[in-house]
């Protein structure tokens, strides 16, 4: 039998919570993942103006959750181990903190404890246009090994629904997670 994964998925107030929704309902199909989840205020703000699931469906999605200001969960300590950090969306405000080391709020912490223990740390930075703030703090995480993966959709697969869209998305993360999917999309070659 094959070791759980641990994966820490930190929701931030950047447009497009649609995203970590659609990551973590993946997730839960997919056998021997545990979801280690944190939503900030600013996320559990985006989830009631941008779709209808309440934080109760988002609990139930998955395994274990955390209030952002819970500083003593596990996911804040470098002794509990996991497979790695996908941040999605994720804020300029986020990344700027991540980017000088602030840990003061369980995302900016656990984020700050991933870089330290060098695991795997994906961002899923959302905002536009960028600012040279933003892109210097993205620059600089990029250069520490921090994979940068933008919801930029793709039209070479020819998406016809929100829905399509946002599973490329989705392809891309678990790909970087190194978490085998057939979700499709994937180019074919001419
Ligand atoms: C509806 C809405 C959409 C937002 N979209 C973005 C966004 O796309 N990118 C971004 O960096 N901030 C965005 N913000 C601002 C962040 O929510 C704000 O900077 C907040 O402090 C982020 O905190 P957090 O990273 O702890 O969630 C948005 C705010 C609201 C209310």
């Amino acid at each position: 039998m094959s070791q759980t994964r641990k994966i820490v998925i930190g929701v931030t107030g950047a447009s497009g919570t649609i995203y970590a929704i659609d990551l973590m309902k993946k997730l839960q199909e997919i056998a021997n993942v545990e979801t280690h989840v944190v939503f900030s205020a600013w996320a559990k703000k985006n989830l009631q103006l941008e779709t209808k699931l309440s934080l109760t469906d988002i609990k139930d999605l998955a395994d274990y959750f955390y209030s952002d200001s819970d500083l003593g969960a596990t996911i804040a300590s470098g002794s509990f181990l996991t497979d790695g950090m996908i941040i999605v969306p994720a804020s300029m405000k986020t990344v700027a903190s991540i980017a000088v080391g602030i840990g003061d709020n369980l995302i900016s912490r656990a984020a700050d404890v991933t870089l330290k223990e060098q695991r795997k740390l994906i961002m899923v930075p959302r905002e536009t246009p960028l600012n040279t703030i933003h892109l210097e703090n993205m620059t600089k995480l990029s250069r520490m090994g921090v994979q940068m993966i933008p919801p930029i959709p793709a039209f070479y697969n020819q998406p016809q629904t929100i829905q399509d869209l946002v599973d490329h998305q989705t392809m891309k993360e678990l790909d970087a997670l190194g978490i085998k999917n057939d979700i499709g999309g994937r180019w074919e070659g001419i």
